[in-house]
């Protein structure tokens, strides 16, 4: 029998390959549909994620998932996961080992798996884990094609809380995904 996303995440549950399964709570393998047409990956998962295994639950996670429902896009329509699936120490950035190693463990399993007509890439860390290079800066608001895979970049949440000018950016480029979204 073929493995399903359900079973890849309780591989996912059980995974040491790297140091950072000795600091987490739970794993936070992803959250959604097997038929969603949209994958958000976003960078590892916070306190709230950890406590809870779900991604995207934190407070900047809400306020990602607030922005997508401004546009009609509900957490139903999605499939939400990270570059990593264990929570780094004090929430610092995954190292790109780290996301290297679940990457290529997991994260590209998930992607083949759900086949996902669109892949919303939140934040540099899953810029980099995705398409091997690239800056957010750089890159935001715009839909990058990799290998017949259709990628839209955007800022991370925690930079848009943090500064007004980002947010204002997100905003425009919510515009921008909303017609994107609109033709897959
Ligand atoms: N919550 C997550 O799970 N990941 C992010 O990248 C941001 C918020």
């Amino acid at each position: 029998m073929p493995q399903s996303l359900f079973s890849l995440a309780e591989d996912i549950r059980r995974c040491t390959a790297c140091p950072l399964w000795k600091g987490r709570i739970l794993p936070v393998p992803g959250e959604g549909f097997a038929d969603a047409p949209i994958m958000v990956i976003g960078e590892a998962p916070g306190e709230q994620e950890d406590r809870e295994g779900l991604p995207f639950v934190g407070r900047g996670g809400q306020f990602f998932m607030d922005l997508l429902e401004s546009i009609n896009v509900k957490r139903s329509d999605l499939f939400i996961t990270n570059s990593v699936k264990c929570r780094p120490p004090k929430n610092r950035t995954p190292t790109m080992k780290e996301c290297g190693e679940c990457n290529d463990l997991w994260l590209q399993k998930q992607i083949t798996l759900l086949n996902p007509k669109l892949i919303i890439l939140v934040g540099g860390v899953a810029v980099r884990t995705c398409l091997g290079k690239g800056s957010v800066g750089k890159l935001h608001g715009t839909v990058i094609t990799k290998e017949g895979r259709k990628y839209f970049v955007m800022y991370h949440p925690a930079a848009a809380l943090r500064f007004p000018t980002i947010r204002k950016i997100m905003e425009k480029d919510l515009v921008t995904l909303k017609k994107v979204v609109g033709e897959i």
